[in-house]
């Protein structure tokens, strides 16, 4: 449509007048948003762009592979891959509040990006796949703030990046539309949003390994049997959450004592508001049944039936 291809126009010649010659730094999540100003970046200013990937530990079964195989083998983009697990699970042990939780990582993502842009030389901008959501809830122009979202503010004061925010306007439906502009493939563009805190806001008080992994499994298998169901289309963000309640269980002759999965999946057109997903029992039965089968220390999986308000989409 007509106004999307202005702006990829403006957007671009923007990003050519502001940074000239000088060189980008961007941190690639693997979500959307920031996947879209990756390629819109990389369509502006070529190799002056550096984007960074932080592998954090928080991420979901086979993403980190998945986003470096999309970005950097298709699409060419000069991509450094952090492995920063064990910093992120030793700054997060024994933390237990979730804003704290939130801005441990945030922090952290940006001092990751801080050592790396020193090794790079030269880097004068710091890109960012900011939606108009994020700035709106983060509460740059209201009140109250309902979370803190990573990816706003929150930049420590010895860092000098100029930031760069192509999409600070843009709801997700139009980043989406934007990304399909842009020639990206179908599945990169409709990957549902991940939160830049990731699976650390998903595993509800404090965060481990362990727990991590029932999270990332029960996911996986979510996933699978909705995009098996022809429902990922239709199911605007769908993801499991460890609460860390544990319950009695029964499994042959012996009684189980283990850990229970909440299934969060909405419908919803910005995030801003949402439904819960009014999936198919059948659906519904097989997730249960394949997540407790196949997820070590489940035994129990219960389904989120809240509304956002009053709820948020995320636990944390
Ligand atoms: P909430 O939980 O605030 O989530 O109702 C609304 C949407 O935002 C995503 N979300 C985030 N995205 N950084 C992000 O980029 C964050 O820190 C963050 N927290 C929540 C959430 O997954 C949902 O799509």
């Amino acid at each position: 449509d007509w106004s999307m291809d202005d702006f990829i126009d403006e957007q671009i010649a923007k990003i050519r007048e502001t940074v000239g010659d000088k060189r980008v730094l961007l941190g690639l999540s693997g979500g959307v948003d920031s996947s879209v100003v990756g390629v819109l970046l990389h369509k502006a200013i070529g190799n002056q762009l550096t984007s960074i990937f932080v592998d954090h530990g928080l991420l979901r079964k086979n993403e980190a592979d998945e986003v470096m195989d999309a970005l950097g083998g298709k699409f060419g983009l000069n991509i450094i891959k952090v492995d920063a697990q064990e910093r992120f699970l030793n700054k997060l042990a024994g933390v237990t509040d979730p804003e704290q939780k939130r801005k441990i990582i945030g922090n952290e993502f940006i001092r990751v990006f801080d050592e790396e842009a020193v090794k790079l030389d030269g880097i004068d901008f710091l890109a960012q796949g900011t939606l108009y959501t994020d700035v709106i809830e983060s509460g740059t122009d209201t009140a109250q703030t309902i979370k803190s979202h990573h990816n706003v503010g929150g930049l420590p004061e010895d860092i000098q990046f100029q930031l760069i925010e192509p999409l600070n306007k843009l709801f997700k439906d139009e980043v989406r539309l934007l990304g399909e502009k842009l020639g990206m493939p179908h599945e990169l563009v409709w990957r549902q949003p991940f939160p830049g805190p990731g699976l650390g806001i998903r595993v509800l008080g404090e965060v481990t390994e362990d727990k991590l992994e029932i999270v990332r499994e029960s996911d996986a298998i979510l996933r699978d049997e909705i995009a098996k169901q022809g429902l990922d289309s239709e199911v605007w963000q769908y993801f499991t959450v460890l609460p860390g309640v544990r319950s009695v269980g029964v499994m042959g002759d012996g009684r189980t004592y283990d850990h229970t999965i909440a299934i969060r999946a909405i419908t919803s057109v910005d995030g801003m508001t949402a439904d819960f997903a009014k999936l198919p029992w059948d659906v519904l039965e097989e997730i249960s049944r394949r997540i407790v089968n196949e997820t070590d220390h489940v035994n129990r999986v219960v389904y989120d039936i809240t509304a956002k308000p009053p709820a948020t989409v995320e636990w944390e």
